[in-house]
Formats: C-alpha cells, structure tokens, sequence
C-alpha cells in the first residue's frame, strides 16, 4: 500500500446503524462513535472534548452534534464547537461505505487519535 493512501477499516455494518442511530465503535484501541443523519455517516470522537460526556448519548440537529451534558454543539464538517465554547474541535473522521460495511480511515485516526475513554461520563448511569 502507498504510504500516503488512507487506510480504511471496517469498523461497524451500515445495517446496524438507522437513521438518527448511534453506535460505538473501536478502531485500533481508538473509542469512536458512528452517527448516521440524512444519509451521511460520521466518525467522530467518543468523548466530549469539553468534560468527557459520551458523544454516544448525542443527538444531531441541522448538522450539528449536541453533546448530552452541557449541550455545546460541534460542526459535523469541520468539528468547530457553537460560540462561547473554548474548546478544541471535535475530532472527525473520514469515512467510506463499502455495501453493509461502515469503514474509517485509521491513518486518520492514529494521526489524531481521539484519546482514551477511561472518564467517559455515562449519562445513563445516574
Ligand atoms: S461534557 Fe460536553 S459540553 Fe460539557
């Protein structure tokens, strides 16, 4: 394989994934999550940049994520956080859908791995 070419592994089926769905996944020890919104999937960080809230538990409006814990909300295409927010973009990554198979560009994510998920805050444990 070419050095420069992206690596896309097969992460998740698209059949596993509805519509408005979320689903975890893992990538070389990697937590991520993949959301599904208007036919679009994305891969994205499983953790809040902000306090670690579990992007899971999310939602997406008007291409946004809305994070569950203090509802700051990050831009799906180059992950900016809404106004207000000091914090660092949400770490998107590329994705490819090859017929049922969800992949993701895992070059992408060893180059800026989307961190541990030893803190996540679980909202539905409380
Ligand atoms: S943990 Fe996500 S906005 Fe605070």
């Amino acid at each position: 394989m070419d050095a420069a070419e992206p690596r896309f592994v097969v992460v998740a089926k698209l059949s596993d994934l509805p519509d408005g769905g979320f689903i975890r996944a893992m990538l070389d020890h990697h937590a991520l999550v993949l959301a599904r919104s208007g036919g679009t999937v994305y891969a994205f960080q499983r953790t809040c940049p902000h306090e670690k809230a579990d992007l899971a538990q999310g939602r997406i409006e008007a291409g946004r994520l809305i994070c569950p814990r203090h509802l700051a909300s990050f831009d799906l295409i180059d992950g900016q956080v809404s106004r207000g927010w000091k914090l660092d973009a949400l770490r998107l990554y590329p994705v490819r859908i090859e017929g049922d198979d969800i992949a993701v560009d895992g070059e992408a994510v060893r180059q800026n791995p989307p961190g541990g998920d030893r803190k996540v805050w679980d909202l539905t444990a409380r």
